[in-house]
């Protein structure tokens, strides 16, 4: 399958390159779209105080990238909640994609305080730096968690219900800011609603680490695998490559229509997390025989999280020309295949 307005986007890049900053360079999404512009030969200024992401994400990229393109990163260790950074951060970028929060709903409910304070204080902080600076366009990380109790299914942008936690409300009031610096201040933005992203450099480690990486790590340690609720909650996995995707379209887009919106991020499809266990079990099992007869452990449902999430796509696919090259299964080969390397070092 191919995307050929984001190759058109990407051979436009390319030709021209352009400044971006992205925040939470050092985490998961934040490194990858780091990998992604340096190889298009961007120039990237990285902002990250390594709450939760970690130095050998950096290090990983560097070595995917060749000297010239590392040379054309900016890397500025520093947090968010402070103003000044971010204007340090901001100065000559053409484009923001910003990336840095504390993810993860139950870290939210056990400290609310820490994740307004990121999320909240923290974005606020980067809107007022990036419109100081005039970027050309401020594209951050929402979340599918803004659907909180609204049950219908699959999810459409302008449908949402209460938040279920302090988590999704950060991301929620981020929209709001968002869409208020547009009208208060001209700042031209896009929110992307990621539903549930997952490939390399996702961190398994950790009590609020993902499931797909948590899972993967487990199996290869022949560690018990835990299903919070009957294993039939679903989620719209998608493979980072597709994020990747979204964002530059968003960042370049020069259709009036489709900027200061929110979007969704996903494939579109549904898997369970019993499908999702036998899936990485069965694509395991051929290198790890103990895996052949393994069974998850059922426990509690965990408060604040959502029984269903599926995107409806097709605002993003209309406005952006999105088009998921990815789907569950080919990013879960992709990423198994990092996983086992980078835990075991071989095979
Ligand atoms: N991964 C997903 O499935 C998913 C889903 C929905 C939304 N999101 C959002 O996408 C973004 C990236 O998530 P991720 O999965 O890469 O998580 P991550 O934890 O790997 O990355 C977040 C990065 O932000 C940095 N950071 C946190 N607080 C900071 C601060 N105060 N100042 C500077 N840097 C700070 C962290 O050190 C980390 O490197 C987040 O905004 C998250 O809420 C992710």
């Amino acid at each position: 399958m191919d995307a050929p307005h984001y190759q058109a986007v990407r051979a436009r890049l390319a030709r021209k390159p352009r400044v971006w900053l992205v925040t939470g360079v050092a985490g998961f999404i934040g490194s990858n779209l780091l990998e992604a512009l340096l190889k298009l030969e961007q120039r990237v200024v990285g902002l990250d105080n390594f709450a939760t992401g970690h130095r050998r994400n950096l290090t990983q990229v560097q070595a995917l990238v060749t000297p010239e393109q590392w040379q054309r990163f900016h890397f500025i260790e520093g947090d968010i909640r402070d103003l000044d950074t971010c204007r340090n951060a901001c100065r000559g970028v053409d484009y923001v994609l910003h990336q840095a929060a504390l993810g993860s709903v139950p870290r939210s409910i056990e400290d609310p305080l820490l994740t307004h304070a990121a999320n909240i204080d923290g974005f606020v902080n980067m809107l007022v730096a990036a419109r100081d600076a005039g970027v050309k366009r401020f594209v951050y990380a929402a979340s599918s968690s803004t659907y909180g109790d609204h049950p219908g299914l699959p999810k459409v942008e302008d449908q949402i219900g209460k938040p279920l936690s302090p988590y999704a409300v950060t991301k929620y009031v981020n929209e709001l800011y968002a869409d208020v610096f547009a009208r208060c201040y001209g700042l031209p933005s896009i929110g992307l609603r990621y539903f549930n992203i997952f490939g390399p450099r996702q961190d398994p480690e950790g009590a609020y680490a993902a499931v797909i990486p948590k899972w993967i790590a487990s199996m290869i340690k022949n560690e018990p695998v835990y299903i919070n609720g009957d294993g039939e909650t679903s989620r719209d996995f998608c493979y980072i490559e597709n994020t990747i995707q979204a964002n530059l379209l968003a960042a370049t887009t020069e259709e009036a229509a489709a900027i200061n919106q929110v979007y969704n991020v996903a494939v579109g499809e549904r898997t369970s997390l019993n499908q999702l266990y036998a899936a990485v079990r069965d694509e395991l099992a051929p290198r790890f025989p103990h895996l052949r007869e393994a069974r998850p452990v059922y426990r509690d449902f965990r408060p604040g999280d959502v029984r269903h999430s599926l995107a409806d796509i097709s605002k993003a696919r209309t406005l952006l020309h999105y088009q998921p090259t990815h789907t569950i299964h080919d990013g879960l080969r992709i990423a198994m295949d990092w996983y086992v390397r980078d835990l075991t070092g071989h095979r």
